[in-house]
């Protein structure tokens, strides 16, 4: 499914985050294309505050190798069967996206620039979802981690906020329980 089909209400209300992914690889031209609408996203003074490292192919079996060294530390010890159990989440994907967001040192512009790659991270998740390509927003703690920037060649003034997995799936999940409206709405006045 590669044009637009669903209102943007149905694509908000009907995606779900994929955590359970099928292998299936992931045209990187269909991610460059989901990428480039995204980039529409809100953001304040024009500043574009995202960056993205994309790993499809022969770079995601290399991504898979960095995460290995931080998500099972003690790969080398134990057997082949249980290390690609715990990698499981990192391999099935069939493509994964470091989302970097500009770190700036004054704090209004610092959590300006959050909200602005949020939104940008939501609107590749809708795009995705809209031609059939699961996501999911991932912050594993190696996303912190000073060796992890640097295997990524991120850079100082840089921050990753999110491991954006995509893929395709075999089942949709079911979806969560949400609060109704008027319990987050307060009418102003009354
Ligand atoms: C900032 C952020 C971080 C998240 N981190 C993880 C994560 O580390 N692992 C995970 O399985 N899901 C993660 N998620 C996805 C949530 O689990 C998911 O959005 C939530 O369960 C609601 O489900 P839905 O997106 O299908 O509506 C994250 C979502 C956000 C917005």
């Amino acid at each position: 499914m590669n044009s637009q089909s669903l209102t943007v209400k149905t694509a908000i209300r009907e995606r779900r985050s994929i955590k359970l992914f099928n292998g299936q690889p992931v045209d990187p031209q269909d991610l460059m294309e989901i990428f480039d609408d995204a980039k529409w996203a809100p953001n304040h003074g024009n500043r574009q505050p995202w960056r993205i490292v994309l790993a499809t192919g022969e770079g995601l079996t290399k991504l898979v190798e960095v995460i290995r060294e931080f998500a099972v530390p003690n790969w080398k010890e134990i057997s082949e069967d249980e290390l690609s159990k715990k990698l499981a989440k990192f391999t099935a994907p069939g493509a994964m996206a470091i989302v970097i967001a500009a770190e700036d040192l004054r704090q209004k512009e610092r959590l300006e620039d959050y909200a602005a790659v949020s939104s940008f991270i939501q609107n590749s998740q809708l795009l995705a979802w809209d031609r059939g390509i699961g996501a999911c927003w991932k912050t594993p703690g190696f996303l912190e981690k000073p060796e992890f920037s640097t295997a990524l060649n991120i850079q100082a003034g840089e921050r990753p906020i999110a491991l954006l997995q995509f893929g395709y799936f075999d089942v949709i999940p079911k979806e969560k329980a949400k609060k109704a409206v008027e319990e987050f709405v307060t009418i102003f006045g009354e």
